[in-house]
Parts: structure tokens; sequence; C-alpha cells
């Protein structure tokens, strides 16, 4: 029997996994009963670098997902809209969905999977964080017998590529190095999904939900992008022994944190090592420890793994049992969790502050943080330019809530020039 497989968009995944379809041989022996049946795309007239019937293409969406003799709709056209309805009509059309669409999962996933639950059939995800990675078969599957107590990761290989050739080379621009990552098909069409973190946001909701059991509000997810992440600040932190990474965090501390923000790293940490386009997640549990899974977080090959991953996956559960869904491939979740707002949370923080080059500064500082039990494990007053003095500090950890009241009379004194940057350190 063959499968009949709908894709729609055909970019940098959706390329990569025709590339796979077309060359079964050597691979799963599933894949040899696919058939790519038709690809809705935007423009008929692209050249895609790959060898298809064009008679399959069309610019009408709808007609793939309504398209009677398809088993398989693979989302791979990304944003909210179209690919929402897309997903819902296909599923309402009792076809199985493989998505690599954080974005829409992290905002309708409960409408989603509602649907999917009621009809019976799968919707599938595991490109939709990590690129290749097999985190979500992992915390679905493979860690069902744990209590996760903490999910940390590199998530996104738009930032970790930004930050590694930041670190590596300090002189190239920013706006260099994000056009690289755009020409390597890593970033979002819309980059700012990336750089200001609401991509790694959107992947860890997901992580979070399948780790700790409820679904996550994205709302209440604390974020940080990477824009105010200087070439100085990663040259300070490796000279205090850490490497800056946009880290997602999300774990069960008294009470679920979820947070997304660049984190200072100490150097002999598994995740410090982790560079260019790499993603890399620890999960922690009882009783299995911790567990570290890194490969490739995007690009074409990497992610169009992950999606034919899932396909076979389907394509298996359909073969053996039509009509009753594997309920480790599903989702069951009916609640949603509460979060703990980041103002009362603690951490440790790097700050990097700029003073006029005063007697008695840093014993005005000393001052207010201890004013507010902001314990300081460093404070180093190490340059001097244009008149003002660059003072690092790194405190122990403190509650948030304390060092920002800290920060807002420290904000006042007249000694104090800016203070450009506030960072958490990995707990
Ligand atoms: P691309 O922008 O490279 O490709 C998108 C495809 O969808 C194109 O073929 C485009 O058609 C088509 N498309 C987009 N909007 C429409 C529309 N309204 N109607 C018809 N066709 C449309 O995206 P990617 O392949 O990079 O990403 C696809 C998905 O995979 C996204 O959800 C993304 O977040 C996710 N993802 C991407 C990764 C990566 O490394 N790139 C990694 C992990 C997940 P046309 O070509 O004609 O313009
Ligand atoms: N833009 C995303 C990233 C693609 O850079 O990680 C993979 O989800």
């Amino acid at each position: 029997m063959s499968y009949k497989v709908g894709i729609l968009g055909m970019g940098t995944v959706g390329t990569g996994v025709a590339k796979i379809l077309l060359d079964p041989v050597g691979r799963h022996a599933i894949l040899q009963s696919v058939e790519i049946k038709r690809v809705g795309v935007r423009s008929l007239n692209k050249d895609r670098g790959i060898i298809l019937d064009p008679s399959i293409f069309t610019d009408d969406l709808e007609a793939v997902v309504t398209d009677p003799n398809i088993d398989v709709v693979i989302e791979l056209i990304g944003g909210i809209e179209p690919a929402r309805s897309l997903i819902l009509q296909a599923i309402a059309q009792g076809k199985h969905i493989v998505t690599a669409n954080k974005a829409v999962l992290a905002r309708y996933g409960d409408e989603i999977f509602t649907a999917a639950t009621a009809k019976g059939v799968y919707v599938m995800l595991e490109a939709a964080v990590g690129g290749g990675i097999p985190i979500i078969q992992t915390l679905k599957q493979a860690l069902g017998a744990n209590k996760i107590t903490a999910v940390t990761g590199i998530i996104n290989g738009t930032t970790n590529y930004i930050l590694s050739r930041m670190s590596a080379n300090p002189h190239e621009s920013f706006a260099e190095i994000l056009a690289d990552a755009q020409a390597l098909g890593y970033a979002e069409a819309d980059p700012t999904a990336d750089v200001d973190g609401y991509d790694a946001t959107d992947k860890i909701a997901i992580l979070a939900s399948l780790a700790f059991g409820d679904r996550i509000k994205l709302e209440q997810i604390y974020r940080e992008g990477i824009r105010h992440v200087t070439s100085t600040d990663v040259a300070r932190a490796a000279e205090l022994g850490y490497v800056i990474k946009l880290l997602a965090i999300a774990r069960n501390h008294e009470g679920l944190e979820i947070r997304v923000h660049p984190t200072l790293v100490p150097k002999d940490h598994p995740l410090a090592s982790i560079n260019g386009v790499t993603n890399a997640i620890t999960v922690a549990g009882d009783p299995i420890g911790e567990v570290v899974l890194s490969g490739a977080g995007a690009g074409m090959g990497a992610t169009a793994s992950a999606v034919v991953a899932d396909l076979i996956n389907i394509v298996a559960a359909i073969q053996v049992q039509p009509q009753r869904p594997n309920q480790l491939m599903g989702c069951s979740h009916h609640h949603y969790a509460t979060v703990k707002p980041i103002t009362v949370s603690t951490s440790q923080y790097y700050l990097r502050l700029l003073a006029y080059d005063h007697a008695g500064v840093i014993g005005d500082l000393g001052n207010c943080f201890g004013k507010y039990e902001v314990n300081l494990e460093t404070i180093l007053q190490k340059h001097h330019h244009q008149g003002l003095a660059e003072i690092i500090v790194v405190t122990k950890v403190v509650s948030e809530l304390n060092l920002q009241t800290a920060l807002t009379e420290i904000r006042s004194l007249a000694a104090l020039h800016s203070i450009p940057t506030v960072l958490r350190l990995l707990a």
C-alpha cells in the first residue's frame, strides 16, 4: 500500500523533505511506500532545485488539505495564518499532520490538539524544537518514567550562531552576522522572532508542556532577546570564565519557572561549548539524572530529518492500528500551568555599569546593593574611556525584586552614567 503526502511549503525545510522522500533507498523501509501527491506553494515559477513533477504544484493550498487522496499533510509554510486554518481544515478532513511550526503550536496547540484528538488523527511536531534533535520523542516517550525537574536549552540556532560569531570575531557587525544566518536558511522569515527571543519562547513553551504535563500560556514566559548583548559583554564574560548563550529554561523550583534570556554559562558547562547553529538541551529528571542532547538546530537537512521521522511514525502507526491512535504519539494535556512571574525568581547577575570617574563611586554602589541585600561576588573597575569608568559586578544568588529595586536607586546616583547591561548567570 502507498501513503500519499501533501506538502504545504517548499522552502528550506520543504525542499529538504522532498529530497529525502525522492531518495528513499537506504533509509527506513516505510519511506518506499510514501508518495508526494501534491505540493502547495505561493509562487509556481520558482526554481526549487529538485526534480518533482511540476503538475503536482499548486498555489491553492486548500486544494491540498481537502484532497481525498492525501493521508498526511506536512505543513512547512510557517507563520500563523494561513498555517493554523490549513492545519485545522486538514484535521477536519481526517488527515494526519506533521508540522515544524512552533509559532502556531505554541499559540494554538490547544485548539489543534483538541481537534486532532476528536478526529483521531496525529499531529506530530519533532521538527518544531531543536531542528534534527529528537527532543520531542525523548520527552514524550523515552523519559516517560521520570519526574522532570528542568529542561534547559540552546534552542534557537540563529542567535547561537550570532553569539558564537560575536565571541570568535568581536569586530563583525551584528547585521552582517544575521545576514549570513538568513542566507544559510536558519533564520525565520522575520528574524525578529529569533533575535528577540520569540522563537525560543515558543519552543520552550512546547518543551515545558511536554515535560511538566500542562499547557503553557506564552504571555507567562519571561522573554529577553540578544539585541542588548554587545561584543564588550561577550569579552568581559570570557574574562570572568563565562560564555554568553541565549538559554531557554523551564524548571520546577518551588513552582514552575519558564524564561528565555541571554545567560552567562560557566565555560566548563556542557552548553558553553555549543557553537554555531548547533542546539543542545539538557533534561534533568528523577531517576535519570541529567541527559544532554545536541545536534543541528536548524537548516534544511537536520529539520527535514525530524519531519520525515514523524512521517515514518505516523505511517507505522496507521499501518498497524488505523482506528486506534497510539497514545504515546498524542497530546493528553487539558489544563494550563501556573508559571511563576520573574519578579519572584532568584538568580546570580552580571552587571556592566558606566560611572563618572569620581572618588567613592564603588562605595556608593556597595551601599545601595547592601541596602537591598544584593550580596556581591565580584566587583571590578577595569576600563576607563571618555571620562567614564566601566564597572563589572557579579552578584551572588539574589532576589530579582531586590536587584531591580537596588538598580533603580543606583540609576539615580549622581556618579552613575548608565547601566548598559544586566544579564543572568546559569543557576
Ligand atoms: P521558507 O520561508 O524557506 O519556506 C516557506 C515555504 O512556504 C515556501 O515554499 C513558500 O512558498 C511557502 N509559503 C509561505 N507562505 C505561503 C502562503 N501563504 N501560501 C502558499 N505558500 C506559502 O521557510 P522554512 O522552510 O525555513 O520554514 C518552514 C517552517 O519550518 C517554519 O514553520 C519554520 O519555523 C520551521 N522551521 C524551520 C527551520 C529552518 O532551519 N529553516 C528549522 C525548524 C523549523 P514560495 O516558495 O512559493 O514562496
Ligand atoms: N529560526 C530557527 C532557529 C529555526 O534559528 O533556530 C529552527 O527552528
